[in-house]
């Protein structure tokens, strides 16, 4: 860690940082890990000021270490998300996220008439474009892309 510089959030001892994260998909990234229901200690800041991102957020969370499986959940929402491993505050390991090959529950089928979308059924796609996110509904068929995609 580089004493020069200033944090915005102090730094964590052990845990995981989730780093450029757009401003306007930090509550959607918090539901997606489920963060509101873990009782570990947790810090966030926003509306931070990113030369690529215009306006960031960060997550911090301690003693939590994610499977990829799990973290990759958050690609739709923050594809240029970074992660960054800390032990002994040491950044000991960094990843990107990347998109899965399937979807299940997060986001919203766009087919008005498809069964997710008056049923109780979780939503299902498959991932048949991972550049701009484009989204095969198990159900209807139909692709749901990044631009008409809603988040649940
Ligand atoms: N960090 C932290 N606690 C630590 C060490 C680092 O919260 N004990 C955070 C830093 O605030 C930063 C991120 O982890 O947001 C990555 O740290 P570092 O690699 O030192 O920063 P940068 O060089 O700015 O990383 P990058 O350019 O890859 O974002
Ligand atoms: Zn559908």
């Amino acid at each position: 860690m580089k004493e020069s510089k200033l944090m915005s959030v102090s730094a964590i001892q052990n845990g995981t940082v989730i780093d450029h994260i757009p401003a306007s998909s930090l509550f959607k990234v918090i539901q997606i890990l489920r963060l509101d229901r873990i009782e570990n200690q947790i810090t966030f800041g926003t509306n931070l000021e990113s030369d690529k991102l215009g306006r960031k957020a960060i997550i911090k969370i301690s003693g939590v270490f994610f499977e990829d499986e799990d973290i990759n959940r958050i690609a739709l929402v923050a594809p240029d998300a970074k992660l960054n491993i800390i032990k002994d505050y040491e950044v000991v390991e960094k990843k990107v996220v990347e998109v899965p090959d399937n979807i299940i529950g997060i986001a919203k089928c766009m087919n008005p008439k498809c069964i997710t979308n008056f049923e109780n059924v979780i939503t299902r796609f498959r991932v048949v474009s991972k550049k701009n996110v484009a989204l095969k509904c198990h159900y209807c068929e139909k692709i749901t892309t990044q631009e008409n995609m809603s988040i649940i």
